[in-house]
């Protein structure tokens, strides 16, 4: 008998094809978000789960779910799972980190460049057909090259950033509660800085770093208050670092030049304020997703619960 798996959400065509010659599958129908009903039907007959970040995996689920004894997050990030709640009945939990972080990176850059090279009001005037001619003053932003580059949060994610912008000669400064070595830090070309230092003097203020408490609204009113009104803020982390209505006010207020976000504290949710405003780039949670990586991370799911399943422990377990 193949154990038995709910899956939140379609996943790509090699990753189920694969997963279905060790289990038997149950994939949530509609491809949309599922339900709450739909997860706490799904769950309660499912020996393992494949959730999706964008699930919550609360205590009330687990107790709907007396079989269960794994979860695989198909994320680097699992806030979305009470980990206390599945430790009580000693369920496995797994995430996919490493196959992300490059194309994490990736999308920090595409943010970075595009808010602060007004891509999307260019794009928008080509395609609006308002462009009239080539002017001096047109769409002028800002150089990204030989800026000041300051990571809140050095893990994978935050070092792929900092490598790509050597060939931007941009002076990075990171900021994490464990410092590096000094030699680490010669290797990896960055200093480290305290927050509020950190915030006062970079032109590009990138998030990298888990949600958890200590992390939830770290970029508050204060914080923003301290960024140069000519600085980018960046989040491709998890919206809830960042306190949203503080941002948009620093925004409306120019506080701040502008921002590039792929997260909001609320998803799907983005608030019409923040959509309202020219400054900004914004993305639908896009980090992760090209068809390698979204592979590479499903191939990872399989593997962890393949591994639970032999009675192993699975590479990514995370409690
Ligand atoms: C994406 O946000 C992830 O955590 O994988
Ligand atoms: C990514 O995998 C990270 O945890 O930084």
């Amino acid at each position: 008998m193949k154990p038995r798996i709910f899956v939140t959400r379609a996943l790509p065509d090699v990753v189920t094809a694969a997963l279905k010659k060790r289990f038997a599958l149950e994939i949530n129908r509609r491809d949309r978000l599922v339900s709450r009903l739909e997860l706490l039907r799904g769950v309660k007959k499912a020996d393992g789960l494949i959730a999706m970040l964008s699930d919550t995996i609360d205590g009330r689920l687990i107790e709907a779910a007396p079989r269960l004894r794994v979860i695989a997050n198909y994320a680097v990030g699992y806030n979305n799972i009470d980990l206390a709640a599945a430790g009580r009945r000693r369920i496995v939990v797994t995430n996919t980190p490493g196959v992300l972080t490059e194309t994490t990176a990736d999308l920090a850059w595409t943010l970075m460049l595009a808010v602060a090279r007004r891509l999307p009001e260019g794009e928008a005037m080509i395609r609006l057909d308002r462009w009239t001619a080539w002017a001096p003053t047109q769409l002028v932003g800002r150089d990204v090259h030989g800026k000041t580059l300051g990571l809140i949060g050095f893990g994978r994610i935050g070092r792929a950033v900092a490598k790509r912008a050597e060939g931007f000669s941009m002076e990075v400064r990171y900021y994490q509660r464990h410092r590096l070595s000094s030699m680490e830090e010669r290797r990896l070309r960055v200093r480290y800085c305290p927050l509020a230092r950190l915030l006062k003097e970079s032109d590009f203020v990138s998030l990298h770093l888990p949600l958890n408490s200590d992390s939830s609204h770290l970029i508050d009113r204060a914080a923003l208050r301290l960024m140069k009104p000519t600085a980018y803020l960046i989040n491709t982390a998890r919206g809830p670092v960042v306190d949203e209505s503080a941002l948009i006010d620093a925004l409306e207020h120019k506080r701040i030049a502008g921002a590039g976000f792929d997260v909001y504290e609320r998803e799907p949710h983005v608030p019409a304020r923040l959509r309202r405003l020219k400054n900004v780039v914004l993305l639908p949670h896009l980090g992760s997703a090209t068809q390698e990586t979204r592979t590479r991370m499903g191939m990872m799911v399989l593997e962890n619960l393949t591994a639970f399943f032999a009675g192993k422990k699975p590479p990514n377990r995370v409690n």
